[in-house]
């Protein structure tokens, strides 16, 4: 069996562990957190080149505390992409903000500028581009639409730690990013997410959030919740953090590979690989194609073979019964991306042959 995605756990992560068990401080509810929260939360900083990072304990939590810090309210409307993981679109809506899906581009899967000016209103406040699969969403395009209509960025680098744009990291380009350590993540701790930003004044109101809006003990100052990262899935985190290079880098090699193979196999018309360019670099959380119509044959007959090619997102968020009682409008390239993509594993565990085996599945589909 090939997985989709693996933990890079070692020898490192198990000591660690069993030192925050030994020392029996298992979470700490103070206002700055548990030592390896803190620790943590100093590596994520250094390398993302951001002032704070705020672990807590999902990405989910991320996004939450983010749109709370952001005073975004009831009424209030938030632009963001139908095609992503739903927890970006119940992160607004659970703040009784309204989601408004904009369309996204064929090439990284990610918000396509030219709809944000068909969907803004008055009542927007912030747009979350989603950094989808690790590409980069425009941001520069995404920034200026924003400082225009002064609108506030927070970015869903969820699945993009690692990625930059212009030299810049994901999650440092806008007001607040949002990164989620779940299993299935480039860096992960099990569950557990973390926001990064420059701002002093939402660094303070994230550390609040966190902790049920406390600063010294029983003093609720704003609204919050119990978003604290427990102290044994930090020291995983921490222990990641010193094999992110590594890890990414694998990554990167398993994808270079796989695009190399995949472009001499098989027709152009056939499928659509990721497109890169100069001004962006992907983490490769995931290799991502897409395919006009053989997407589902492909699946079958990879999953078939033991290999988890994965399909994210159909339907899309727009599509689900919750959501499809918002009015979505046109979103004609998230519909064509939903009944096209496909992903497949390029995580570090993966072998040369592996890769091979992936490729040769692939054209065998296609050519069936
Ligand atoms: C794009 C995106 N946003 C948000 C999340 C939520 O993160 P978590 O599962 O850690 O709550 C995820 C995680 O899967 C995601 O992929």
């Amino acid at each position: 069996m090939i997985p989709i995605n693996k933990p890079q756990i070692d020898e490192n992560e198990r000591e660690e562990i069993l030192k925050v068990l030994d020392e029996g401080i298992l979470t700490s509810a103070s206002f700055s957190g548990g030592k390896r929260v803190q620790d943590f939360e100093r590596l994520l900083a250094n390398f993302l080149h951001v002032k704070h990072a705020i672990a807590v304990n999902s990405g989910t939590a991320a996004l939450h505390s983010s749109i709370l810090a952001a005073g975004i309210k009831e009424g209030d409307e938030i632009l963001i992409p139908s095609f992503t993981f739903v927890a970006t679109a119940n992160s607004v809506a659970c703040t009784g903000a309204k989601p408004v899906f904009v369309d996204i581009e064929k090439d990284t899967y990610t918000i396509n500028p030219q709809s944000l000016k068909n969907k803004v209103s008055k009542k927007t406040r912030a747009i979350i581009p989603v950094h989808l699969y690790g590409h980069p969403a425009k941001m520069d395009e995404i920034l200026d639409f924003a400082r225009k209509y002064s609108l506030l960025v927070i970015e869903d680098a969820c699945q993009s730690l690692g990625s930059s744009y212009d030299g810049k990291q994901t999650g440092s380009l806008g007001e607040m990013g949002c990164f989620s350590m779940y299993a299935s993540k480039v860096l992960t701790s099990g569950e557990g997410g973390a926001i990064t930003t420059n701002s002093d004044e939402f660094a303070e109101k994230l550390r609040m959030i966190r902790n049920h809006g406390m600063v010294e003990g029983y003093d609720t100052r704003i609204l919050g919740f119990n978003m604290r990262l427990p102290e044994i899935s930090a020291a995983i985190a921490k222990t990641q953090m010193k094999k992110l290079e590594s890890m990414l880098y694998k990554r990167t090699t398993n994808a270079k590979k796989l695009q190399e193979l995949l472009r001499n196999k098989i027709d152009n018309h056939e499928i659509v690989l990721p497109q890169e360019n100069q001004r962006v670099k992907y983490n490769w959380y995931l290799y991502t194609v897409a395919f006009n119509n053989l997407r589902n044959r492909v699946k079958k007959l990879l999953n078939d073979n033991g290999i988890g090619a994965t399909i994210y997102y159909d339907p899309p968020v727009h599509q689900t019964p919750y959501y499809s009682k918002f009015d979505s409008g046109d979103l004609k390239m998230t519909e064509w991306a939903s009944k096209s993509v496909l992903s497949l594993p390029v995580h570090p565990s993966l072998s040369e042959n592996d890769l091979n085996f992936i490729a040769l599945k692939v054209e065998e589909a296609i050519k069936s």
